[in-house]
């Protein structure tokens, strides 16, 4: 077979999952990464703020204060072993990347600097504990280089801008993926004993979104195709501070070094909704009250955005109101050259992007679709489980954002992506190797081709005067409307009709480009399709779920409901059609208790 390649193990995607878990694969077992991009060019290089591990290098601190905070800051709904065994894991990872030669910023005694993040609390104080390792606001960017360079060093093959379209299971057991290599439009078999998804999650469903135009989804539409569910899929991060209008992220560590959020009467308004924390509040709390002070008139100038303040003066007045002190005891104050140092990129995007001096003027900001908690579901070692009895498709990894383990639950803390792609990134890898020691290569099923190219043929034979990105604009813009920060019944049900309609408008979706070299439009479509079927499941996962927790906040059953909700939601797409069914959580230390921020 022409273009065939073999290797025990395969990882889709090159941001900081895919390239732990290729690091530790390769190390035992022959690896190649396949990835749509250039793998420096992936997702995680535009995490800002920093990675979560109770390393106590400012203040007291613990792995078991993360872990509780992560727990309350999921409402409940993340895995508690997961939870567990991922801050357990923070503080060795942090330092193995750190001698990995991971540039992080530095306290004065040269120990890794840390800063407060939103829900990351002193437990027994309540107040913010700084806990978010970072290298400036460029803390993802310095991991994917670091990592990109050791696992160049350690020899892992990769090939790039190769889009992987289909995963290829056999006997009920994976047997590799099918890619098309965009240079030339060529498919690819790779066969192999096991397969790692680090393909990244799915924002650009939404209108708003600080995710790059690469998030489509593209792992959850596979596995779903595939008749693996997808679970948890009701859960989507709004991070409070996206560059209004256009999403971009401004980080959590504005607020983690000072900053903090002011409406329209000039008000810091999160004293009044989480009067601990403040603005350090976890992301569901903070953008939800956003959204009721735009709601109530208090939007800057009426409109539908928020100031977020870093200027000396406003920074230094609040942590006096706070109390806040440097960890030598001293009052906390700040000046420009302070927040320009340590909040570089931030202080260039507002300056580019809005026109704004971060250090003179404040900057407008609104709520922007920023993680998924929900994806394929898997277990702590990254194997992919396809049923409610957590039953194991054999060979079948996921680790990253489009993974479910479940480790944020309803909402995910702020620096816990960073670490969430790290642990499970690595574990998964050595978990693939174990499992590649112990099997041989599963029989490629007879035609490994067959289901791409039909897939690939729809899109192009397809006829008709539709044009992708209407859809794609209607698509956005719908689930921005009724699958955002408030949700309603009538409002998701419009959802997911208006969906469905887009799905069936899709197919009359007219290729304007049929060459075969660098089809960006053929790719870009297919991209879409993923889309269509991740907003589908959301809504519907969405609307089913008659409760508020976390992200999933409901105006027509605003309380949590534990009694009948205690549960991860699993959606499969079948012959078309969206199926539900649920499992439930794992509760090991903590019952679920009223959040107080
Ligand atoms: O605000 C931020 O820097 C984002 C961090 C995160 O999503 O963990």
């Amino acid at each position: 077979m022409n273009n065939y390649h073999q290797y025990d193990i395969i990882v889709v995607g090159a941001g900081g999952a895919g390239l732990m878990s290729a690091l530790y694969a390769s190390k035992k077992a022959s690896t190649a990464v396949l990835s749509k991009l250039y793998p420096t060019r992936s997702h995680t290089g535009t995490a800002q703020g920093g990675v979560g591990a109770a390393l106590g290098n400012i203040e007291e601190d613990h792995p078991e204060w993360h872990t509780f905070d992560t727990v309350k800051g999921s409402d409940y709904l993340g895995d508690q072993d997961a939870i567990e065994f991922m801050c357990s894991k923070a503080v060795p990872i942090v330092y193995e990347l750190e001698h990995m030669g991971l540039p992080f910023s530095r306290t004065p005694d040269g120990t890794i600097a840390q800063r407060p993040f939103g829900g990351h609390t002193n437990n027994i104080t309540g107040m913010p504990v700084p806990r978010a390792c970072y290298s400036a606001d460029r803390t993802g960017h310095m991991i994917l280089q670091t990592l990109y360079q050791q696992c160049i060093k350690q020899n892992v093959r990769f090939y790039d801008e190769f889009q992987v379209l289909d995963v290829l299971i056999e006997n009920g057991v994976t047997a590799g993926v099918v890619a098309i290599e965009l240079a030339t439009g060529e498919l690819h078999v790779f066969h192999a004993k096991a397969v790692i998804f680090a393909t990244g999650g799915h924002g650009r469903v939404w209108e708003i979104t600080s995710n790059a135009y690469t998030y489509s989804g593209d792992g959850v539409a596979i596995t779903l195709r595939r008749g693996i569910p997808a679970e948890d899929m009701e859960f989507f991060q709004f991070h409070p501070t996206g560059i209004y209008k256009m999403g971009i992220l401004i980080t959590e560590g504005v607020r983690g070094e000072g900053g903090v959020l002011i409406n329209d009467e000039g008000e810091r308004f999160m004293n009044t909704y989480a009067p601990t924390v403040k603005d350090l509040a976890s992301r569901d709390i903070v953008s939800r009250a956003m959204y009721l002070e735009m709601r109530d008139g208090r939007g800057i100038n009426g409109k539908r955005y928020m100031y977020l303040d870093m200027r000396p003066e406003t920074v230094n007045k609040y942590a006096a109101e706070d109390g806040r002190k440097r960890p030598d005891g001293s009052p906390y104050i700040v000046t420009g050259e302070e927040m320009l140092s340590k909040l570089p990129d931030i202080v260039d995007f507002a300056r580019t992007y809005l026109g704004v001096d971060p250090v003179t003027q404040p900057m407008p900001v609104q709520p922007t679709a920023h993680y998924a908690m929900g994806g394929i579901p898997t277990d702590m070692y990254g194997r992919v489980v396809i049923d409610a009895e957590n039953t194991v498709l054999p060979g079948m990894y996921a680790a990253g954002e489009v993974g479910c383990v479940s480790a944020h639950g309803a909402n995910r803390l702020g620096t816990n992506s960073l670490l969430d792609i790290l642990v499970f990134g690595k574990y998964a890898g050595l978990d693939a190797v174990e499992y590649s020691h112990k099997t041989g290569f599963e029989t490629l099923p007879a035609e490994p081709l067959e289901f791409t190219q039909q897939q690939l043929e729809e899109l192009r034979s397809s006829k008709g005067d539709e044009r992708a990105s209407d859809i794609g604009e209607e698509m956005k813009s719908v689930m921005n409307d009724y699958v955002g920060v408030f949700r309603t019944e009538d409002g998701m049900s419009k959802a997911v009709e208006k969906v469905r309609q887009l799905k069936e408008r899709f197919k009359q979706v007219q290729l304007g480009d049929t060459s075969r070299i660098f089809n960006t439009e053929l790719i870009s479509n297919w991209e879409l399709g993923n889309l269509l079927d991740l907003a589908e499941v959301t809504a519907v996962s969405a609307l089913a779920r008659k409760e508020s927790r976390g992200a999933h906040a409901r105006e027509d059953f605003p309380k949590r409901d534990d009694e009948n909700w205690m549960s991860h939601t699993l959606v499969w797409m079948r012959d078309g059609k969206v199926e539900l069914d649920y499992k439930p959580v794992v509760i090991t230390k903590f019952e679920p208790m009223e959040r107080v921020y």
